[in-house]
């Protein structure tokens, strides 16, 4: 079906408390418009976005991610409201479904059920024990009559339940000559969208309601909603990993990215982070660890262990308090306490508790190559540049400055002395 989006963004959101926009608040690592989207992007090929609020600003952070997306930017200052934000906006198919940015939960689902052919307009509705601050919908029948605006409800009005989810699909012939003809007779002195309803009925136009789940379609106004809403997108992004095979060690205490992809069995302990476009592959992420934008196969990591971006860790071991940053790692162990930065490991090696790569002067960064079979002593300082080829043992304690060759021993200790009796005599005891 021929069906164009306007999702509705710009709106001040001054109940959120912040200098942000509204609709760049994260959830599950996107901004929350992204989420609206990425829904609208599976179901038209032509999406508007109203903005007026800091527009530059959120228009330029959607260019950084998507091609393709008209914006529309409203005059705020001379026709505020849901109906002010649609003057002037242009859509190319015969219907129209528009939506708010506001709304990170949506799935494409529940806005198929909003989607007919041959409909005049229908529109999503709620029963809310408190339906306060929303518009009231008057339904006689089985069509909608009327919304009014809570600020416009006589205390009878103010009794009726059901009401507007702000969520509409719509003849485009309709919403082209409807809009220009609004007014801002209300109590907000406002050009609402929902007095479209009104006109449509008016004109004998069918008006149908279809209820919709609260959980889906209620709108993030405050920083309390960012968390409820991040809460059930968690919920669904676990839900979704678990059905496809992976297993969660108490999944409500597990945070996943709605970027990040699992393959092949994988194994998630309590208290796991996987942020950004993570990729794991047959992996075992013990608890408390954190991967960040990295590839991991078939390895395991953790408990308590730090594996950030640009990293790739193939057959690998890692254990707990082991930072790994923009590395490549093919069959390495590395147990305990390390950093590991700009480096590259071969296989076979053994990193030992307590090795640092030491990648920054305090001007610029430098690689660290270790290649198979190295066996690295703890407590190790490599200061890179270095390179290390196959087949190196360093003994512990030992700080790198210079390449060795391959088969070398390499030992930078001071050599070990004893001065006997010495205790007693600084201490003044004796055993
Ligand atoms: C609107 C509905 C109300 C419904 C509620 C559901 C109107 C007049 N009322 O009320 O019946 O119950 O949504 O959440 O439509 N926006 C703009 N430009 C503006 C004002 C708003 O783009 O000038 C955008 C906002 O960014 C938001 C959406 O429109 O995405 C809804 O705006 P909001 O201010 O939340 O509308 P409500 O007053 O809550
Ligand atoms: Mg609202």
């Amino acid at each position: 079906m021929s069906l164009s989006v306007v999702i509705l963004a710009a709106g001040q959101g001054t109940r959120m408390k912040s200098s942000t926009p509204k609709v760049l608040h994260e959830i599950s690592g996107k901004p929350m418009l992204f989420h609206t989207i990425d829904v609208a992007g599976q179901i038209s090929d032509d999406i508007t976005i109203v903005l007026a609020h800091q527009a530059q600003r959120v228009e330029n952070s959607i260019k950084e991610h998507y091609e393709n997306i008209s914006f529309h930017y409203q005059d705020a200052e001379r026709f505020p409201g849901t109906g002010g934000a649609l003057r002037g906006v242009v859509c190319k198919h015969e219907y129209v479904l528009i939506l708010n940015g506001d709304m990170p939960l949506l799935s494409v689902e529940s806005l198929q059920r909003l989607i007919g052919e041959n409909i005049d307009i229908h529109m999503s509705v709620i029963e809310m024990e408190n339906p306060s601050g929303y518009g009231r919908v008057v339904i006689e029948g089985l069509n909608v009559k009327e919304i009014i605006e809570e600020k416009d409800c006589s205390a009878g009005q103010k009794g009726i339940k059901t009401v507007n989810a702000g969520i509409y699909a719509l003849k485009n012939e309709l919403l082209e000559r409807y809009i220009p003809a609004l007014n801002n007779n209300n109590a907000q002195a406002e050009y609402y969208l929902t007095d479209i309803i009104k006109m449509a009925v008016d004109e004998g136009r069918s008006v149908q309601p279809i209820w919709v789940l609260e959980e889906e379609f209620k709108g993030v106004n405050s920083k309390l909603d960012l968390a409820h809403a991040e809460e059930i997108m968690q919920q669904r992004i676990r839900a979704h990993w678990m059905r496809s095979g992976v297993t969660m060690r108490l999944p409500q205490t597990i945070y996943i990215d709605s970027r990040a992809v699992f393959e092949g069995e994988c194994i998630l302990e309590n208290g796991v982070t996987i942020l950004g476009s993570a990729r794991i592959v047959a992996s075992h992420i013990k608890s408390h660890s954190v991967i960040e934008e990295a590839h991991i196969e078939n390895s395991d990591i953790g408990p308590m262990a730090r594996i950030r971006p640009q990293s790739a860790l193939m057959d690998t071991h890692i254990g707990n308090f082991v930072e790994v940053k923009k590395s490549r790692l093919t069959g390495v162990k590395a147990g305990h306490l390390s950093y590991l930065g700009d480096a590259e490991i071969g296989e076979g090696t053994n990193i030992g508790a307590g090795t640092i790569t030491c990648n920054y002067d305090g001007k610029a960064k430098y690689q660290t190559v270790i290649g198979k079979n190295v066996f690295i002593g703890s407590d190790t300082q490599l200061v890179a540049p270095v390179t290390i080829p196959d087949n190196v043992l360093i003994a512990a304690g030992t700080t790198v400055t210079k390449d060795p060759s391959s088969g070398d021993l390499v030992m930078s200790r001071t050599p070990q002395k004893s001065i006997a009796g010495f205790f007693g005599k600084f201490f003044g005891k004796q055993d």
